[in-house]
């Protein structure tokens, strides 16, 4: 039954929208959302030890160094909802020793979601987000506001890493690995246009998760 598991990757920039569209694909094709930056800060709000060495490199916008992280996530993949019912990674790898340590693992994408935003976009919208601690919902003030009800409004969390200096530092983390680790992945990799409505992105990101997963016919088929 393993065979036909999902195995789904997306990246992009920060704030090019891999939360927001990671809810609709695990809704959709129940497959199970792995978010590092997730993990990551449930680790800093309980105050373990791998929270306490990560929190100065995430407020910072520093990437996490991958001895931390790397150890993390393979202990997640082995989980028995992953093993069920297929994975969705998102914001790992960030690095080529992050992509090493899964190929030596022997985990592979069938397919990697690449969203595509321009800068300024990501910027808006790094200022403009706010989350809900209590249902994890991914808001932004102007293009996706939060319900009028003041138990939410009062309670919405605008991240620590979420301010315009702090977003630039990550943008420039993300560029020095991107291309070398797109080049790893390339024969899967499928482009998406990330700055249109949420929904449209949807749209794009079914095709091309339904294109992949399709039966595929055989060499000789029809001839
Ligand atoms: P992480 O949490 O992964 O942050 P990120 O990559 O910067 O991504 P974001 O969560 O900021 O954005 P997103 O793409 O999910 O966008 P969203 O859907 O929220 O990582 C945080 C930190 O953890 C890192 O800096 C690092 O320190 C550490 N870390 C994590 N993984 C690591 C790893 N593997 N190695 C080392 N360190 C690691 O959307 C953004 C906003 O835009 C929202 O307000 C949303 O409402 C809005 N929006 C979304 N889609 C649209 C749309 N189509 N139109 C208009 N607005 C939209």
């Amino acid at each position: 039954a393993s065979q036909s598991l999902k195995r789904i990757m997306i990246t992009g920039a920060p704030a090019s929208g891999k939360g927001t569209q990671c809810v609709l694909i695990a809704a959709k094709y129940g497959v199970v959302h792995i978010s590092t930056g997730d993990m990551l800060r449930a680790e800093v709000k309980a105050g373990s030890e791998l929270g306490k060495a990560a929190k100065g490199f995430m407020d910072s916008g520093q990437l996490v160094p991958d001895d931390l992280i790397i150890g993390m996530l393979q202990s997640r993949l082995q989980q028995e909802d992953v093993l069920k019912q297929g994975w969705l990674l998102d914001g790992f790898p960030r690095t080529d020793a992050q992509a090493e340590a899964l190929d030596q693992a022997g985990v592979q994408p069938d397919v990697v979601l690449q969203l595509d935003v321009d800068d300024k976009v990501l910027l808006e919208r790094v200022v403009g987000r706010r989350t809900d601690p209590v249902t994890g919902a991914i808001y932004h003030l102007k293009f996706d506001p939060p319900p009028n009800d003041p138990q939410i409004l009062d309670r919405l969390v605008h991240r620590s890493d979420d301010t315009e200096e702090k977003a630039l530092v990550r943008l420039e983390q993300y560029y020095s690995h991107a291309a070398t680790l797109l080049s790893r992945y390339s024969n899967v990799v499928q482009k998406v246009n990330g700055m249109q409505d949420k929904n449209a992105v949807f749209k794009e990101i079914e095709f091309a998760v339904d294109a992949t997963f399709a039966p595929k016919s055989k060499p000789g088929d029809g001839k």
